[in-house]
Formats: structure tokens, sequence, C-alpha cells
């Protein structure tokens, strides 16, 4: 996508049709020959109607890192695979976030869970499975330096993993009912939502090839992007209601779960999210006009709706 071209908006609508053209492309069809169920159950996870923030996140931060000199082409292609790469990872970790093992819920996006849609909880376990070494395969497909490659995967693999975002699932699951200590909660909560938040824009910035002075500012708006992405979601659980959430709301008082507003408040955690986006916005300082749809997505998750 041209850099900084047209209103946000229309930005941000053209990276969710491109992010969903992509993604579709990706995906394996519903062919009798196949396992048709297990492929007809990861489209419909992937493919449904999500926000697409972390795909908007990696073309921003492309956009906001892009080096002169390097092949444009090349580089848009590489910033769709990874794009790509971090929504499957995502859709993956609602699939299984959703499953009665975990939060029990039974709709996602406007519609049934794929455990629910399906009626078989087996099946969406494996749908999440399948949806994550896909994510990879995508990675290792981007048309880039294969040192660069090498450097994108690990980073979403530590994303992903134990010290990311499954990390912070189970250390979300094995809180229920306790009053955590803000720094635990803190921590949980960087795990499992914002190190796929912090991965997508640092994927942005080495797909492009930023400088050391942008990866330094892409770190610090990352961590406070991260952090905030989790505290408005324990925000709108609170305060939006279902169907503009697309997803049960009041869950996590009625699940016992500690969260930003269980533990300062709402005022406290509103608060919270002027300070991160203070911070965003600073770091974004040194990159200059190139990161103003990084600029724009920070006010746009702090300020969302559902
Ligand atoms: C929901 O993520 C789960 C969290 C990590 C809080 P999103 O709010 O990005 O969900 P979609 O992709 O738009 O459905
Ligand atoms: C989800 O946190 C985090 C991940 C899926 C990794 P939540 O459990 O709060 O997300 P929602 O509210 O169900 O979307
Ligand atoms: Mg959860
Ligand atoms: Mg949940
Ligand atoms: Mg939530």
């Amino acid at each position: 996508m041209s850099p900084a071209q047209g209103g946000f908006e229309q930005w941000l609508q053209d990276t969710v049709e491109r992010t969903g053209a992509v993604l579709d492309e990706l995906l394996p069809p519903i062919e009798d020959a196949g396992p048709a169920r297990l492929h007809e159950a990861m489209r419909y996870a992937v493919l449904g109607p999500g926000k697409r923030v972390r795909a908007a996140l990696v073309h921003a931060a492309g956009e906001a890192s892009h080096m002169p000199g390097v092949a444009a082409g090349a580089q848009e292609l590489a910033l769709d695979g990874a794009a790509a790469a971090v929504e499957l990872i995502h859709a993956y970790s609602l699939i299984h976030d959703d499953l009665p093992c975990m939060d029990n819920d039974d709709m996602r996006r406007g519609r049934p869970t794929v455990h629910r849609q399906f009626d078989d909880e087996a099946l969406a376990m494996l749908a999440g499975d399948a949806l994550q070494p896909l994510a990879f395969d995508c990675l290792a497909q981007m048309p880039i330096a294969p040192a660069l490659i090498v450097q994108a995967v690990q980073l979403l693999a530590r994303a992903a993993g134990s010290d990311g975002m499954v990390g912070g699932q189970a250390i979300d699951c094995a809180s229920v009912g306790q009053p955590l200590p803000i720094e635990a909660l803190q921590r949980m909560h960087r795990m499992k939502t914002g190190a796929l938040l912090e991965a997508s824009v640092l994927l942005g910035g080495v797909v492009a090839g930023a400088s050391s002075t942008v990866r330094t500012g892409l770190e610090t708006y990352a961590s406070a992007m991260g952090l905030a992405f989790q505290v408005v979601d324990d925000i709108l659980d609170v305060t939006a209601d279902s169907a503009t959430l697309g997803k049960t709301a009041g869950k996590d008082a009625a699940q016992g779960k500690p969260t930003y507003v269980s533990i300062m408040g709402l005022d406290g955690s509103r608060e919270l999210l002027l300070n991160l986006r203070e911070a965003a916005h600073g770091a974004l300082l040194p990159l200059g006009p190139s990161a103003c749809r990084l600029r724009e997505l920070a006010d746009y998750i702090i300020g969302r709706t559902h």
C-alpha cells in the first residue's frame, strides 16, 4: 500500500479487504478429497469478520520502516505474508480460547464459535492446531532474503509460544478467582495478548528492513500498544453489549477472571490507557511522517468500541 495516502478509515478498510483476500487464497480449499470439515472449520474461523488489527499493524510498521531501494512489489507481498501469518496465529488462539476447557464462549465475531458451529470440540481444536503451522509456512514463502525470513519465523514463534501467547493463556487459566497483584496481571496481559501485537509491529519492521533507530521506536510503540489492546478488551467486556462486541459481554466478571477493570477499576484503567497512548505517540516522534498510520492505529485501538 502506498505510504500515507488518503484517510485512515479507507486505509484500514483496504487493509482488511486485502488481508481477507490473501488469507482466502492461502487457506486450503474445501474439497471432498481432503479433510473437508477440518478445512471448512479453518476457513470459518479465519475468514470471519475480524478487525484485522494485527495485519494493519504489520502494514503500518512496514510503511514506517520502508528502506529506499528495496523493491516495493516484493516488500508488499512479504508484508501481506507476515500480516496473514499473524492473523492465522490469532485466529487459532481465538478458537482455543473459546473452547469449553478455556473460556467456554458461544459467540465470536458475531457468529457461533467454531466448536458450536460444527458441534465438535475435537474438530475446533484441530482447526486451531492446523492454522499454526500454516502461519509459519506463510512466512517461509515471503519473497525476501532468507536471513530476514529466519528472523521473522523466530519473532512469531517466540511471541506465540510459552513465553508469549500460550504462556499468557496458561497463566490466565490458572488465575481464575484470584485477585492478581498488578505486576502479575500486567505480565499475563503482555504475554497472552501483547506478545502477538508486538510481534506484528516488529514483523513489519523486519520485512521492510527497518534501521536500528526505527526498530527502537517500533519496540517502545509495540510494547505500549500490546498492553493497551488487552486493557481496552477488559474495559469493553464491562461497558459494551454482546451485539456490539460480537462476543459475550460480561464474561470476565462472571468467570472470575482478574482484569484491569477488576483490579484498577474503570477510571484507573482509562487513565492507564491515556499514559500508554502518550508513550506510543512519543516513541513514534523520531520516525516522522512515515509513521502516520501507526499513530492513527494507536488512537483507533484505544478508542475502539468493539
Ligand atoms: C480478541 O482480539 C482477543 C484478544 C486478544 C483480546 P480482537 O479484538 O483483535 O479480535 P478480532 O480479530 O477483531 O475478532
Ligand atoms: C484472549 O483474551 C487472549 C487470546 C485469545 C490469546 P480474552 O479471553 O479476554 O479474549 P476474548 O475477550 O475472549 O476475545
Ligand atoms: Mg481468555
Ligand atoms: Mg475469551
Ligand atoms: Mg476479553
